[in-house]
Formats: structure tokens, sequence, C-alpha cells
């Protein structure tokens, strides 16, 4: 696969505008990032002037219908169109956010920019490179680890208060709106798992049906793996799903304390 990471001191060029068709009554402006790894081109951003009046509410009905009337080479990801799935997840308006859930409306900038997930390589346009996100999350093993044997007759089971643990954690869908809007993570992404994945570590740490969390927290016991985060909260703040990562990571370091004694 190409991938393509803005060099440093590169500007990113002004493109094309296109106008709104004649007659739209409540136009609004999307100013988008395109960069194509055939066209030998630098990256720039076009213009798309968007007739708000035949659009549904959302910043993904916007890139939809951008690319469906007015630019079909405009390229991003989207399958569920209702914050479940992840794949639309971009830089709106200065944020990482899922754009089948911003609407246009609380968008603050009039002419309303659009970038891929920040500090990534980016495949085209509006789609991040996300391969080293997900080895990431396999490297923690994201599944229950069990030694013993399960119950002949059932499945193992959790109490009500056990499975309230998991709440906050379990509903975390994977976007990397939070690992790419961590200063951290853009620094030491290749060794510092970043809030997503430590999230979904500690969302198996806290599962009471684990049977694997001495070799789980020693997988964490790095330099760089867990102890980059310097509580920046610009994770929290970002999570489109309103969880909250960093109280996980500083659950997951609780932990390391207590199992030191100290
Ligand atoms: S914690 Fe939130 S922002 Fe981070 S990957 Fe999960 S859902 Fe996305
Ligand atoms: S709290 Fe930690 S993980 Fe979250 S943005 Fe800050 S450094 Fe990154
Ligand atoms: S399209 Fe699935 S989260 Fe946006």
């Amino acid at each position: 696969m190409t991938e393509f990471t803005l060099p440093k001191n590169s500007k990113i060029g002004k493109g094309k505008r296109f106008a709104a068709p004649t007659g739209a009554s409540k136009v609004r402006s999307f100013k988008i990032y395109r960069w194509n790894p055939d066209d030998g081109q630098n990256p720039r951003t076009d213009t798309y002037e968007v007739d708000l009046a035949k659009c549904g509410p959302m910043v993904l009905d916007a890139l939809i219908k951008i690319k469906n009337e007015i630019d079909p080479t405009l390229t991003f990801r989207r399958s569920c169109r209702e914050g479940i799935c992840g794949s639309c997840a971009m830089n709106i308006d200065g944020t990482n956010t899922l754009a089948c859930i911003c609407a246009i409306d609380d968008c603050k900038k009039s002419e309303v920019p659009i970038y891929p997930l920040p500090h990534m390589p980016v495949v085209k346009d509006l789609v991040p490179d996300l391969t080293h996100f997900y080895a990431q999350h396999a490297s923690i093993r994201p599944w229950i680890r069990t030694q013993s044997a399960p119950p002949p007759d059932r499945e193992r089971l959790q109490s009500p208060e056990e499975r309230k643990q998991l709440d906050g954690l379990y509903e975390c869908i994977l976007c990397a709106c939070c690992s790419t809007a961590c200063p951290s993570y853009w620094w030491n992404g290749d060794r510092y798992l970043g809030p997503a994945i430590l999230l979904q570590a500690y969302r198996w740490i806290a599962d009471s049906r684990d049977e694997d969390t001495g070799a789980r927290l020693d997988d964490l016991e790095d330099p760089f793996k867990l102890y980059r985060c310097h509580t920046i909260l610009n994770c929290t703040r970002t999570c489109p799903k309103g969880l909250n990562p960093a109280k996980a990571i500083a659950e997951i370091k609780k932990l390391m304390l207590l199992r030191k004694g100290t």
C-alpha cells in the first residue's frame, strides 16, 4: 500500500472550488483535504459549496452528497451511518469525530475544514492507514484469556455488578479519534499504545471472567507502552462516544502501583 505523511515544511496547496448550483437556498462550504497517491501531486484542499436545503443534517450526509452529485473522486470511509462502526472518523472543524454523528449546524467555521485523522499515514483523501493501530490492538490479545476449565453445562457467567465494571469500556468502537488526538501518540506512536488501545487493554483487565490479569499487566509494564501518557486529556475530550480513556489509563497505573505494594 502506498503511504503518505505530510513531509515537514510542505504546504497544502489550494485546490478547486465547486460552486453551489444555481437556485441553491442554504449554502454551506466544506474545505476538504485531497491527496491521491497515483497522480504525483502535492496535497491540496478543495472547497465544495453544498445546498443544505437538499442535504441531510450530518457532515457525512454532505460528504455523500458531494461524492454523488459534485465530485465522485472524493474518497472517504463510512459504513453504519449511526456511530457504531467507527469507520467515518476524521478531523472536522478542528476536532476528531465521527462524520455520521457530527451535525453540520454544530460546526463553527463558515467554511467547514475536513481533514483525515491527524498524524497518521494517508491512503487517499480522508482515509487514514490504521494498519499500525490495528496491530497494536492485536498485540494486547483482546479476548478473554482463561486458565480454568469452563463450566461443563453453561457459559462463564458474571454477576450484574461484575458486568457493570465494563460500562464505559465495552462501548469503544475503536474509531481512533482519541489516539490521533494524543500528542504522546503523535510523537511516540510506534511504541506508545495510545488511549484507545490502553482503554481496550483495561476492558479485558476489568472483565471478571478473564484470568490473565498478571500477564496483561506484565505486558504493559514498559516505559513506552503505558507510561507515555502524561494526562493531557485530549483523548477524553475528543471521544465521540463520550468515553474516558484517560481514566482507564489511570486505573491501569493504579493497578501497577498496587501490585508493587506502594
Ligand atoms: S475511546 Fe472513544 S475515541 Fe477512543 S477509540 Fe474508543 S470510541 Fe473512539
Ligand atoms: S491523557 Fe494520556 S492518552 Fe489521553 S491525550 Fe493525554 S497523554 Fe494522551
Ligand atoms: S459510518 Fe459508522 S461510525 Fe460513522
